[in-house]
C-alpha cells in the first residue's frame, strides 16, 4: 500500500507521498508543498530533513549502527583495509582479489602530485594552519588537472576520483613537511596506501625510515572509521557545491573548509586541548560542573552527536585502537588517557549526560591516538580529511550520476525589513 501524509495549512488540505528506503525512517516527500500551498517548510540544521536519496552509508543513531553499503563498520575496520573500503564506497561492492589489485594499482599510480604544486606551497607562511593550506592546495588541484574537470564525462569523473583519493595523502604529508620545515618526501609506490602516507610524513633524506606495521594498521583503521558518514555537514557541503556543476577538486576543497570547524572535524583537536586543560583526574568534577553550567558555554568535546544518541560505534573501535597504539609506542602512563577514561566513566554515569543521551563520539579517543603516533594537533583534522575524501567523492559521484539531480537551493523565512524606499545619504 502506498503511504501518504496529509497536511492541512489554513483551509487547504493536501496529500504528500511518503517514501520508504531499504531501512531507516520513511520520508515525507514535500517537494510540491510550495507549489500546492504557497508555504515552505522550516528546518534550520536539518533536524528532520533528508536532503537527498543515497545508497552509500546508513546510520541508526539510536541503535549505534553504522553501515557502509550495508557492511557494519566494525567488520570493515577489523577485517579489511582502507583501499578496500574506498572501492566499496565508490563502486558499491567489496572488490574481488583481481579488482582489489587493479584498484590498488590505479590509486598507487596517481600518488605523485604535479611538481609545480611544491612551489605553490611556498606561498603559505610556514606557521599557517595545515587546514588552511589543504583548502588552498586541494582547490588548486583544479588548476593542475584540467583533463579531469569535465563532470559530464564519466571517465573524467573516475579519474578525478582516483586522483583525489591518491593525492590527498601526498598533499597532507607535504603540508606537514612544509609546516615543520623539512623537505617533501615523494611517495614510494611499493608501500601500501597508509604506510606510504606515514613514510611521506616521517621520513627524512638523511636516514632510512621503516614503517611500523602496527601503527600503519592502526592508522589505516582510523581512515576506515572516518571514510564516510552519511549526509554530515562537510558531505552536504560537497554535495551543495557540486550541485552547481562545480568541478570535484573545488567541491572537495569546500568539504575540507567545512570539516575544519570545531563542531565537526576540528573536534578531535578540541577534545585533546580539553583533556590537556583538565590536566589531572582531580580536576574532572570541577570541569563537569562547568559543562553543566549553562551560563558557561563549555562543552565536553568529543561527546555528543547530532545523529548518535547511543555509543558511536566508531568510538568503541577508536578506544581499542588508542590502547593498541599507546602500547606499541611504549607509552605506559599517559595522563591524557587517564583523564579521558575517567571523564568518560563519570560522564556516562552522570544524569546530565544520560538525560541528553550524550556518549563519546569518534573524536574522544582519536586525538590521544594521533598524538601518540607523532602527529601534531594541527594535523588531526587533516588526517580526517584524508580519510573522508573517498566518502565525499563517492557522494558527489552518486549525486552527479542521479538523472534527477538539481542545483541545491534552500529557501528561507524572511525576517528582515519589508520593502522601503532608498533615502539619499544627505537625508539619513
Ligand atoms: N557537552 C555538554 N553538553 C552538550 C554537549 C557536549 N558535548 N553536546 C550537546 N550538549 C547538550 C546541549 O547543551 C543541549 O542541552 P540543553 O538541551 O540543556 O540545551 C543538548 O545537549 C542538545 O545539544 P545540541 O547542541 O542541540 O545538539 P546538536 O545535535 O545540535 O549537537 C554536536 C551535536 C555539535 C556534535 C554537539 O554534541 C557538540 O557540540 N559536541 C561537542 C563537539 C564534538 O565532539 N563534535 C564532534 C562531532 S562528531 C564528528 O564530527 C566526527
Amino acid at each position: 500500500m502506498t503511504k501518504s501524509a496529509t497536511f492541512q495549512i489554513g483551509d487547504k488540505t493536501i496529500d504528500m507521498p511518503v517514501r520508504s528506503g531499504s531501512i531507516g525512517p520513511d520520508v515525507v516527500d514535500i517537494a510540491k508543498l510550495y507549489s500546492q500551498t504557497g508555504a515552505f517548510t522550516y528546518d534550520p540544521g536539518f533536524m528532520s530533513t533528508a536532503s537527498c536519496e543515497s545508497g552509500i552509508t546508513y546510520i541508526d543513531g539510536d541503535a549505534g549502527v553504522l553501515l557502509y553499503r550495508g557492511y557494519p563498520i566494525d567488520q570493515l575496520a577489523e577485517q579489511g583495509d582502507f583501499l578496500e573500503t574506498c572501492h566499496l564506497l565508490l563502486h558499491g561492492e567489496l572488490p574481488t582479489a583481481a579488482q582489489k589489485a587493479d584498484f590498488d594499482y590505479r590509486v598507487t599510480r596517481h600518488t605523485m602530485v604535479h611538481e609545480q604544486m611544491a612551489r605553490f606551497f611556498q606561498g603559505f607562511r610556514r606557521d599557517a594552519h595545515p587546514m588552511a593550506v589543504m583548502v588552498g592546495c586541494v582547490g588548486a588541484m583544479a588548476a593542475f588537472y584540467h583533463d579531469s574537470t569535465d563532470i559530464t564525462d564519466p571517465y573524467q569523473r573516475m579519474v578525478a576520483s582516483m586522483r583525489l583519493i591518491a593525492k590527498i595523502p601526498t598533499l597532507a604529508a607535504m603540508t606537514y613537511k612544509y609546516n615543520v620545515g623539512q623537505p617533501f618526501v615523494y611517495p614510494k609506490n611499493d608501500l601500501d596506501y597508509t604506510s606510504n602516507f606515514l613514510r611521506m610524513c616521517y621520513a627524512v633524506p638523511c636516514e632510512e625510515y621503516k614503517v611500523n606495521p602496527v601503527i600503519a594498521r592502526a592508522l589505516d583503521r582510523i581512515f576506515i572509521l572516518h571514510a564516510d558518514h552519511e549526509q554530515n555537514a562537510s558531505t552536504s557541503t560537497v554535495r551543495l557545491a557540486g550541485s552547481s556543476g562545480a568541478n570535484p577538486f573545488a567541491c572537495i576543497a569546500a568539504g575540507i573548509a567545512c570539516l575544519w570547524g570545531p563542531a565537526h572535524g576540528g573536534a578531535n583537536e578540541a577534545a585533546l586541548a580539553m583533556l590537556g586543560e583538565i590536566g589531572t583526574v582531580d580536576n574532572i568534577p570541577a570541569f563537569i560542573a562547568k559543562v553543566k553550567d549553562k551560563s558557561d558555554h563549555t562543552r565536553l568535546m568529543g561527546f555528543g552527536h547530532r545523529v548518535y544518541k547511543n555509543y558511536d560505534p566508531r568510538a568503541t573501535l577508536m578506544q581499542k585502537t588508542c590502547h593498541e597504539v599507546l602500547a606499541e609506542m611504549g607509552i605506559k602512563d599517559d595522563p591524557l588517557l587517564d583523564v579521558a577514561m575517567e571523564l568518560e566513566r563519570i560522564a556516562l554515569s552522570d544524569e546530565y549526560f544520560i538525560e541528553r543521551r550524550l556518549y563519546p563520539n569518534v573524536d574522544f579517543y582519536s586525538g590521544i591516538t594521533l598524538k601518540a603516533m607523532g602527529f601534531p594537533v594541527s594535523m588531526f583534522t587533516v588526517l580526517f580529511a584524508v580519510a573522508r575524501t573517498v566518502g565525499w567523492i563517492a557522494q558527489w559521484k552518486e549525486m552527479i550520476e542521479d538523472p534527477s539531480y538539481k542545483i541545491g537551493r534552500p529557501r528561507q523565512l524572511y525576517t528582515g525589513a519589508p520593502r522601503r524606499d532608498y533615502t539619499p545619504i544627505s537625508k539619513r
